[in-house]
Parts: C-alpha cells; sequence; structure tokens
C-alpha cells in the first residue's frame, strides 16, 4: 500500500516555480531519499507534506486520504503521525533536552508529565544519550549531540512517518555514519515509513531503498541504490560523480 502519494504538486514562491507537477509514490515502511542541488525544493517538498507550506496545485495524500486544503483540525491530527527533524536541528533554544524531547508527547498527544518524561529519557537511550544531559540547553550540546536529540524528538511520539532533512550535514563522518545507524535501526525496528533528504551519498547508501533526484522541481530518476550506480541517466550520473560538467545546472538563473 502506498503510504504517501504526491501527485503533481506545484508550488512557486511569486516567480521562483519551485516544484512543478512533482509526483511521488512512497509504500509503506519505505525508505526514500530525495537528493538534488541547493535550492531545488527538497525542504520544500517536505515542508507541503507537513502542511507547514501549502501546494499552489497538486494532490498529497497519506494513507489514501488528501491532506491539502485540509481543516487545521485534520491536519493536527495526521501530523501527530508525523515526526520530522528539520534541516537545521531547530530546537527550542529556551527548552531543556528532556523539554525538547517531550513537546510533541505533552502538546499533541497530551500525556502526563511522569509518563512523557519516561518516555523522552527513553528515546535519548536510543539515540545514544544519556541522563546526565537532560537538563541542559541545546546551546550547551556539541552539533551531533543537537541532532541526536532531534531524532529523538522525532521518534518520541511514535510517528508513522519520520521526515529527515540533513540528518547528517555538517557531521563528522563517523558521528554521521552513527546518525545513519540510528536512523535506519530505529526506522528498521519501528516500521516506519520515511523521506530522507541529504546530500550526503555515503548516507544515500546506508539509508535508501529508494533514492529519487529531485531536478527543475520533478522527480527527474528514482530507483534503488543499485540501479543508481549502474543507471546511464546522465543526471544522476552527474549527481554521484559530483561533477560541474552535465546536464545538471543548479543554479535556476543559469539555465
Ligand atoms: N517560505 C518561502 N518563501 C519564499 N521562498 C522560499 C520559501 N521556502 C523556500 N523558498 C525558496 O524555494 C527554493 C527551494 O528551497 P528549499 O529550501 O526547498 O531548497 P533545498 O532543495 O532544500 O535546498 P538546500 O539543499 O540548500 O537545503 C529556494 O529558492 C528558496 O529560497
Ligand atoms: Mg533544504
Amino acid at each position: 500500500m502506498d503510504k504517501i502519494v504526491y501527485k503533481n504538486v506545484s508550488k512557486s514562491f511569486d516567480d521562483l516555480i519551485v516544484l512543478d507537477d512533482f509526483s511521488l509514490n512512497i509504500k509503506k515502511g519505505d525508505s526514500v531519499v530525495i537528493i538534488g542541488g541547493s535550492g531545488t525544493g527538497k525542504s520544500v517538498s517536505l515542508k507541503c507534506l507537513l502542511g507547514l507550506l501549502t501546494p499552489d496545485n497538486g494532490s498529497i495524500k497519506v494513507d489514501e486520504q488528501e491532506t491539502v486544503g485540509i481543516s487545521s483540525e485534520y491536519r493536527n491530527k495526521i501530523n501527530e503521525n508525523i515526526g520530522m527533524l528539520f534541516q537545521n536541528g531547530a530546537l527550542f533554544d529556551s527548552m531543556t533536552v528532556i523539554e525538547n524531547v517531550c513537546f510533541g508527547l505533552k502538546s499533541g498527544k497530551g500525556i502526563s508529565d511522569r509518563k512523557s518524561r519516561k518516555i523522552g529519557i527513553e528515546c535519548l537511550d536510543k539515540v545514544g544519550l544519556d541522563k546526565s544531559i537532560l537538563d541542559k540547553y541545546p546551546s550547551d550540546l556539541s552539533g551531533g549531540m543537537r541532532k541526536r536529540v532531534a531524532l529523538a524528538r522525532a521518534i518520541a511520539t511514535n510517528p508513522e512517518i519520520i521526515l529527515f532533512d540533513e540528518p547528517t550535514t555538517g557531521l563528522d563522518p563517523i558521528t554521521a555514519s552513527t546518525i545513519d545507524n540510528l536512523i535506519v535501526d530505529t526506522v528498521r525496528k519501528m516500521g516506519v515509513t520515511t523521506i530522507t533528504v541529504t546530500h550526503d551519498l555515503a548516507s544515500v547508501r546506508r539509508i535508501a531503498d529508494r533514492v529519487a533526484l529531485l531536478y527543475k522541481g520533478k522527480i527527474e530518476w528514482i530507483g534503488t541504490v543499485q540501479e543508481m550506480d549502474e543507471t546511464d541517466n546522465p543526471f544522476v550520473k552527474q549527481f554521484i560523480n559530483g561533477s560541474s560538467k552535465g546536464p545538471i545546472h543548479w543554479a535556476r538563473g543559469n539555465k
């Protein structure tokens, strides 16, 4: 069954066309990785799914239910089942680690303080963080620890879908691979459907069941990691070789 279906989604900001007939089907339990140059609309595609941005046209279905144009009440219900790790970590600076991790449990699910604290500690343990940091603030933590806290927060509500936007960017290769393993582990154990955005090919190889290349507002190519390595598609080849020569000109002004 398809868990998430984007169909002909378009999104522009004034004159800038970002998503243009963007279609993508994601099966339940699948881990899809979206790759593509900076500014191509990867984060926008995730924000449209969360309802933080509204597509101009098209449809986004979750569990076969339309999510574009729904009431805020229904949106809150849908989002209770979606965890999001934002590109910059986006922890609340004025809240402690445990308050950050438990935020969705208390606000969304109305779980008591004591129970949510227990769940929060379990989630922090899953991402390899111990109790000593519970009462620290995000500014006291390293970048890798902040990503882990953000990951703990994304899984705390036990969501059916998790969106990871650049989970390993800016981290050293060892921390990055630890985060990838955590993602793969938590996802496999929890049977979650995930969309991950990353520039990091090593991460793609560790995480992806399927890789989707976003170019000029559309999914230009989609396939498994093995298919990615074997394809003759010039867009994919240029991306995996990191070459400035080829059909791709990321900067939209350079078309
Ligand atoms: N709320 C907004 N208002 C206006 N323009 C926006 C908004 N959000 C995104 N954009 C523009 O849409 C384009 C795509 O942005 P997006 O953040 O999706 O890129 P991205 O593919 O995630 O890039 P990166 O890899 O650098 O994170 C950019 O040109 C960006 O400036
Ligand atoms: Mg982005």
